[in-house]
């Protein structure tokens, strides 16, 4: 312990006999924090995020200062980066690093508002399944050199991270999904961004009005934001009281009314960063449609200069029924979404030859490779595409899509650029260990 810590400022507890004198606790806190933040603290002005952790982090790390300056050095042991190139402009863009020239970061400064690397904005409105990480998003767009003018494609948009998180760094995209949920949580998503806050603010008795008037099926709200937004919050609410009798206390009214002020700290923590940073957020297209049908839509043909996605893993997350008490309260037939997932349609011509693999695994592979093929026409020549998947086992047996998607996109056209194997710490099904992140691009 440094003592001249202590020494300098003798804030004097007495002993009661008054024959010493001690620190007082805030100072022995004091003292020690610095000596720990001593120890753990990378020296230097252009720092590695606490939340690098993996190898995969370090990859990351890698990936986007290739595609936001042309030189650079990153000493691991150390934790911090040497670069040359627009310092602010890495600052502003920047996902794996705290402090760039000894400013933070904004990525940093998100994290920080938000308590959390990845529930920042509005990534975290509601528990769609399957979600990725916007930390992940942000660096492919990085490494990927899109600027405000580019355009982004996810066509598994899901709850819209990919849209999400490029709204917020400026750039242009379009997310699809068949998922009606995932349309809905995309646009709200998007559309909470150019909203006035003013529009979420409403009295305790407006909100029992609200909820009894969702309760009894005759809630509407002329403005479409509103209305469905209430609802999405609605169905998180009664998704959490069938999950646990931890809410019953609070009652119903009390966490519906919890979870909207949680979106209302959410949009005023997104415009504080707005505001700070000067940003300009840019809404984001959101199409219901199934993937196979992409060429339907003409105007999408070479027009993207990035694909970032993520389709659905084979059988491991059942998208559709973690929703299903919106769909039963909307009236939506599940059957009918599910019906249109990747590998559920009956009508699949199986042409190539997949040895050992079940019927299932090949309508699923058949149209995965389909949706490969689409991503390739939508792209333009030198358009790069990201996907990120995962292996699952199905009784005891490897399912092995990644490789499989990789063949895919080889075959489809593309150049394979890398692969880089991303561990799920932590994750509850040891089935699924990570996923993958392969990159490529249109020649
Ligand atoms: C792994 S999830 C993507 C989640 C998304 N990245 C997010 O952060 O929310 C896969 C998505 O593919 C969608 N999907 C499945 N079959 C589809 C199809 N034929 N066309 C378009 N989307 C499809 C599902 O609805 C699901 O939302």
């Amino acid at each position: 312990m440094a003592k001249n810590i202590l020494s300098q400022k003798q804030t004097k507890q007495i002993t009661m006999f008054g024959t010493n004198e001690f620190p007082s606790y805030e100072e022995i806190i004091d003292a020690y924090s610095k000596e720990f933040a001593n120890y753990i603290l990378p020296k230097g002005n252009t720092i590695f995020g606490f939340w690098m952790q993996t190898l995969a982090d370090l990859e990351f790390l890698d990936l986007e200062l290739q595609g936001l300056t042309d030189e650079y050095v990153i000493d691991p042991i150390n934790r911090i980066v040497n670069l040359k190139g627009d310092k602010e402009f890495i600052r502003l863009r920047i996902a794996h690093l705290e402090k760039v020239n000894g400013e933070t970061t904004l990525y940093t400064d998100l994290v920080d508002k938000f308590g959390d690397t990845n529930a920042y904005a509005f990534h975290n409105l509601y528990p769609y399944k399957g979600k990725f990480y916007p930390r992940v998003v942000r660096t492919l767009i990085n490494a990927f050199k899109l600027k405000e003018n580019s355009i982004i494609l996810d066509p598994f948009n899901g709850s819209g991270t990919t849209t999400h998180e490029s709204s917020l760094m400026g750039i242009n995209s379009v997310g699809i999904d068949v998922t009606p949920m995932g349309i809905v949580l995309s646009e709200l998503k998007n559309d909470l961004l150019f909203i006035n806050g003013q529009k979420l603010d409403f009295s305790q008795n407006e909100l029992g009005d609200i909820l009894n008037s969702i309760e009894e099926k005759r809630w509407k709200h002329p403005e479409p934001l509103i209305h469905k937004l209430m609802l999405a919050v609605y169905f998180d609410t009664v998704d959490a009281f069938v999950r646990t009798s931890r809410y019953n206390k609070k009652g119903k009214l009390g966490l519906f009314i919890e979870k909207l002020n949680y979106i209302k700290d959410c949009y005023n923590k997104t415009m504080e960063v707005k505001e700070k940073y000067a940003l300009k957020f840019k809404p984001a297209n959101i199409i219901e449609k199934d993937i196979l049908n992409l060429k339907n839509i003409n105007e999408l043909k070479e027009k993207f200069d990035a694909c970032i996605t993520s389709p659905p893993y084979y059988f491991s997350i059942d998208y559709v029924g973690k929703d299903n008490i919106a769909y039963d309260y909307l009236g939506i037939d599940m059957k009918n979404i599910e019906s249109k997932y990747l590998g559920m349609k009956n009508n699949v011509q199986i042409k190539a030859n997949y040895e050992g693999l079940p019927n299932k695994v090949i309508m699923y592979y058949e149209d995965l490779k389909k949706s490969i093929e689409n991503i390739f026409w939508a792209l333009k020549s030198g358009g790069k595409l990201a996907i990120i998947i995962g292996d699952s086992t199905v009784n005891g047996e490897k399912i092995p899509t990644t490789i499989v998607t990789k063949k895919f996109c080889e075959e489809a056209g593309f150049k394979f650029e890398k692969l880089i194997f991303n561990p799920l710490l932590g994750a509850r099904n040891r089935a699924i260990r990570g996923e993958s992140v392969i990159i490529c691009f249109k020649p």
